[in-house]
């Protein structure tokens, strides 16, 4: 499988006629790229949970096309015995990570399918879901190529872009959300200088941002997450672009840790920080971003994962949390795909959902 070209693989994909999901396995790049099967509820909670699939909008497409997948081999003679299994598949997988609110946002989306055709057939209720599957799947690539047109109107050519962890095609389905207007500007021969944040302490701007960006040619520098300060004092940076896990209505928000070091240090510096979101990770409710859950991991991550020994004394506390929340006053814009929100953003987001539901109506 080493010859799968990542950029031209979509990073999920349902394999209907095999009853799987599909899924680049992001815990072995970038040595190994290998595509890995999901069949069971216990393959696909584990996958979201351990990172295999991983980024907001993935995981949210990954939540839909499995929870259809399990739905095909539940009972079909009544809609009551289909519909308890399917509550109990949809509430474990929505229990893999709770941050994240794409992967409550596509269940939900996948129940109310369920509801929306209570009286039709089992066999109908299934067909309906596969349709809804696939067209979380299609908005994804939708929205991600809208987010990067919005997102390039901010940028110049020859400037220097800052992002941290991974919000790129390896965290959708394609072209990503943070590296969206990276890419755009590349087509437009912008020649950007990309710096990705390594991103301790699960390495996704190591591993994944510097592997796919450099993949797809764009000139890109590898910088510890410690380094951020420097690079924006030298003048190199003039936009942080980075994805986010949950926008609170305030537009406070989470995204991986670190994300607000680096907000705080671009402040200083004059850099402009824009958060490119999807409207599926905009929580309309969630007021703050203090209601939002944040993911704490295993000590193991810090102090062993990805050293050949043990780097830190044995029983030191550890604090690991996944995701910190960046405050609204430290971001200069959210960009979805219907616009680029400003503050304040109570009101700007709402203006967002507004303008959503008057093309989806
Ligand atoms: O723990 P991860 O790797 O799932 O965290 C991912 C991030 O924080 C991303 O920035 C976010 O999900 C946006 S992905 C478009």
């Amino acid at each position: 499988m080493g010859t799968i070209d990542i950029m031209k693989t979509d990073t999920v994909m349902l394999d209907d006629a095999n009853d799987a999901v599909v899924i680049i396995d992001q815990t072995k790049l970038p040595g190994t790229v290998d595509l890995l099967e999901l069949k069971t509820a216990q393959q696909m909670w584990d996958a979201i949970y351990l990172l295999q699939v991983r980024g907001a909008p993935a995981i949210g497409v990954a939540a839909a096309m499995s929870i259809y997948v399990l739905a095909k081999g539940m009972p079909r003679d009544s809609f009551d015995s289909f519909y308890k299994e399917f509550t109990e598949k949809k509430q474990y997988l929505d229990s893999a990570r709770p941050t994240a609110v794409n992967l409550s946002w596509a269940l939900k989306r996948m129940d109310l399918c369920v509801q929306a055709h209570r009286e039709e057939p089992v066999d109908e209720i299934i067909e309906a879901l596969h349709r809804e599957a696939v067209a979380i799947r299609n908005e994804d690539v939708e929205v991600c190529k809208k987010i990067g047109e919005y997102g390039v109107s901010l940028i110049k050519p020859g400037d220097g872009v800052l992002t941290h962890c991974n919000a790129g095609k390896l965290a959708t389905v394609q072209f990503g959300t943070a590296t969206a207007p990276i890419y755009v500007a590349e087509e437009k021969g912008y020649h950007l200088r990309v710096f990705c944040d390594e991103t301790r302490p699960l390495l996704q701007g190591a591993r994944l941002t510097a592997f796919e960006l450099q993949e797809s040619g764009v000139d890109t520098t590898l910088i510890c997450d410690n380094m951020s300060a420097m690079v924006m004092k030298n003048g190199w940076v003039n936009a942080v672009f980075v994805g986010c896990d949950r926008v609170a209505a305030n537009g406070d928000t989470a995204n991986k840790i670190g994300t607000s070091v680096v907000a705080a240090v671009a402040k200083q510096y004059g850099v402009p920080v824009y958060i490119c979101a999807p409207t599926s990770t905009i929580d309309m409710n969630t007021p703050t971003g203090d209601d939002i859950v944040i993911e704490q991991r295993k000590p193991e991550e810090v102090a062993e994962m990805w050293y050949k020994e043990r780097m830190a004394p044995k029983n030191v506390k550890i604090f690991n949390p996944a995701f910190d929340v960046t405050d609204h006053s430290l971001i200069a814009g959210i960009v979805t795909e219907y616009g680029v929100a400003t503050a304040p953003y109570t009101e700007s987001l709402k203006e967002i959902f507004d303008k959503k539901n008057k093309v989806i109506n």
